[in-house]
């Protein structure tokens, strides 16, 4: 096949600051997905990319490239109408557990097709495989078959689903051009807008444990990604919410799938049930059900049957034991004072590092490691008290878990008085 562009002047055109056609777009993509476009040449183009970033119109057709690389999934046939939620990632972001049933509680089919944790984020998929028995790969049958039953699925994105991004957001891992706003849009909006679901609400991660550092950009991550999805006849809210602390008291996977189970039985963190209601009231407006009442349905034990149903349709046993890690160890605070620091990418790092994460995608992820908090920031806390527990099945990481937690748990001895109040976990709201 005679190709129609050269990528070493495509690559050139973005390395000199210029837009690329819409031409050049759809070959590139095309091109790199049929392995024509070389791995390094994706990576330079990827690297000028990030440093030279993209018009709305490159964005645009970037996106509508990758969607079609792949299959295009169709809910049409469900007599309900479709929602879904995305997150940028975060530390101890368990929030699509309790979620997705929740919402699937009023008659919105929720189809939350999810990943693998990468770094030091986790995985939806990778935290509920820790329950017993539970499946993460299903057939597309099988999912609108879970759909129309139960009204809730989490099950991983099959290969067919843009596989232009499953290729470059690896490549895009190992060669540190991750954080860019063009390449990020595209990835998550290709991938939710193939899907087919008829709307869709963004969590937009801001801070320390997040792509997005700061509130600006992750407010330019989110107009972009709002707009893609307004273009392509997605109803798209997004939320900004904090990521400078991890959410909730647990990081690791079968720790929070616990910590999920309290939030279904009504209990859990203040942040994890306030950012579960914030989502899930987007989610419901959007799906037309503006008068649905969440908060009652976590109180009633609604969104736990429907979780017990979600798990069990997929293998798992929703009454089994969680594993819990052979070996556990506490920091404690070395002096009386208030808890001003605790950071998010420390904890994930150190989470990370105690097994609950992998390096490379093909690592096996222990479904025990991770960490219990037991103190938030603007908490007081005493000398000697255990702020956190580590817990891995493998003692020898819990070396290189705790250097990780180095400068970034701060207790401040001379902090007096009452407690600084905490933010709210959403910080902004972008709407099309
Ligand atoms: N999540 C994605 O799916 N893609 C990105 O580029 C970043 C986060």
């Amino acid at each position: 096949m005679t190709e129609s562009f050269d990528a070493v002047d495509v690559i050139r055109t973005k390395r000199d600051g210029g837009a690329l056609s819409p031409e050049q777009i759809d070959w590139v993509v095309d091109a790199y997905t049929r392995g024509v476009v070389a791995e390094e040449q994706m990576s330079a183009l990827a690297m000028a990319i990030f440093l030279n970033g993209m018009d709305r119109g490159e964005i645009v057709r970037w996106t509508q490239a990758m969607i079609r690389s792949g299959e295009r999934m169709d809910f049409s046939a469900l007599a309900r109408p479709t929602a879904d939620k995305h997150s940028t990632g975060g530390v101890g972001d368990k929030i699509t557990l309790p979620l997705a049933p929740l919402v699937a509680v009023f008659g919105v089919a929720v189809p939350q097709l999810s990943g693998r944790g990468l770094g030091h984020t986790g995985g939806t998929l990778d935290k509920l495989e820790s329950v017993p028995g539970w499946r993460a790969a299903l057939s597309n049958a099988e999912i609108l078959g879970q759909l129309d039953e139960v009204g809730a699925v989490i099950c991983a994105a099959g290969s067919g689903l843009a596989p232009a991004d499953k290729k470059l957001y690896a490549l895009r891992d190992t060669t540190a051009t991750v954080e860019a706003i063009p390449l990020i849009a595209s990835s998550i909006m290709s991938k939710k807008i193939a899907e087919g679901t008829d709307s869709l609400v963004l969590d937009v991660k801001v801070g320390s444990g997040a792509f997005m550092k700061d509130l600006a950009r992750a407010g330019e991550l989110a107009r972009t990604m709002v707009a893609l999805g307004a273009d392509a006849g997605v109803r798209t809210v997004a939320l900004l919410t904090d990521m400078s602390t991890p959410l909730g008291l647990t990081v690791g996977n079968a720790l929070e799938v616990r910590e999920s189970v309290e939030v279904l039985a009504g209990g859990g963190p203040g942040d994890v049930v306030d950012l579960t209601l914030a989502l899930a009231r987007e989610m419901l407006d959007a799906a037309g059900r503006p008068d649905a009442d969440a908060e009652a349905a976590l109180r009633d034990g609604r969104a736990m049957d429907v979780w017990r149903q979600m798990i069990a349709a997929q293998g798992g046993d929703p009454d089994a034991d969680l594993p819990v890690a052979r070996h556990q160890e506490q920091v404690l605070a070395e002096s009386d004072g208030v808890l001003t620091g605790l950071d998010a990418y420390a904890v994930g790092v150190a989470s990370w590092r105690l097994g609950a994460g992998r390096a490379r995608k093909e690592d096996p992820v222990q479904a025990v490691a991770g960490i219990e908090l037991h103190a938030k920031p603007g908490d007081r806390v005493r000398r000697g008290e255990p702020l956190m527990t580590l817990h891995t099945d493998t003692p020898e990481r819990f070396a290189r878990a705790k250097e990780a937690l180095d400068g970034g748990v701060v207790v401040d001895a001379q902090a007096e008085g009452s407690a600084p109040g905490r933010r709210g976990i959403v910080l902004d709201r972008v709407a099309g």
